[in-house]
């Protein structure tokens, strides 16, 4: 095997585990924010309300629901959809420093006190926090990405939703090609993204099968069928230095073969 394949072999599951993202996450937010804003997720239209109004819509996000934010950044995601809903949103992080800007960002918009609320703690846990059966909707939006264990956290929702209580996961995923040289590329890409941001990017199809395997029924699983802005996240990967294919020459500028896809995907507890 050459020195190069060797450098950017894919890192074992064991290597990524919460407390890594966590630690990540601890020295990155601000770097996040910086670029992202209070949303730090890649795939993003150019209005982030037209993003979450069609997230509301896909994840069938209503009045009255209680819900999990699971992965929920510093909850400008959720902030928004209690803005628009009358739900009840549990936002949940790895990350304290995260924790306490959205604990901020919350008391700051007052009506929001009682409809958003956020904790630290690991979404493959989620029955050590809340009560079981008792939730409507457990949503991932680009956190799912950072877990090794999909079937535990499948399991971990299964037990704090209702009967017939909905996962949504919006989250990237392996592009897949028929094409060698192509496939090689975008193998050299996916693990330079998935050491440099913690994350472990998962083929779509092993994401049907764990929920499958759970006893998940599927609703929907589908690319994202809105426009994307590439422009924000390409900021932040050139800001930031970091080096997402082999060719690579100077500052990433969006170029390159596409390595990864997203989809969205809804699940029901039968
Ligand atoms: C790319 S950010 C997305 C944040 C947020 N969903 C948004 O749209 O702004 C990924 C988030 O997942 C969270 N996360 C990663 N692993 C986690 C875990 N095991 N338990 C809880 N949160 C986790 C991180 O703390 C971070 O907030």
């Amino acid at each position: 095997m050459s020195f190069l394949r060797q450098l950017f072999q894919r890192k074992p599951k064991e290597e990524l585990t919460p407390q890594k993202v966590k630690s990540y996450y601890e020295e990155w937010t601000d770097r996040y924010m910086k670029v992202f804003g209070d949303t730090f997720q890649s795939f993003r239209t150019t209005d982030l309300p037209s993003l979450f109004d069609y997230i509301i819509s896909g994840s069938e996000m209503q009045d009255g629901q209680k819900i999990i934010d699971a992965g929920c950044g510093v909850c400008g995601p959720a902030i928004y959809f209690a803005s628009k809903l009358n739900v009840d949103i549990q936002g949940l992080t790895i990350s304290d420093y995260q924790c306490e800007i959205a604990n901020k960002s919350i008391l700051q918009a007052k009506d929001l006190i009682g409809k958003v609320a956020v904790r630290q703690g690991d979404f493959h846990l989620l029955e050590e926090y809340y009560s079981p059966a008792s939730f409507d909707l457990v949503y991932f939006l680009e956190a799912l990405t950072h877990s090794v264990d999909i079937p535990k956290v499948f399991q971990s929702c299964k037990k704090v939703l209702k009967k017939g209580g909905k996962v949504y996961i919006k989250d990237q995923y392996y592009n897949v090609t028929s094409d060698k040289k192509t496939k090689k590329e975008i193998d050299i890409a996916v693990q330079n993204v998935n050491r440099d941001f913690c994350l472990y990017i998962e083929n779509i199809e092993n994401l049907k099968n764990a929920a499958i395997q759970a006893g998940f029924e599927i609703k929907m699983c589908r690319p994202l069928q809105i426009p994307y802005f590439t422009e924000v996240g390409t900021k932040f990967v050139a800001d930031n230095n970091i080096t997402i294919h082999e060719k690579q020459k100077g500052l990433y500028d969006g170029t390159g073969p596409i390595f990864l896809i997203y989809y969205e995907t809804l699940l029901e507890k039968v």
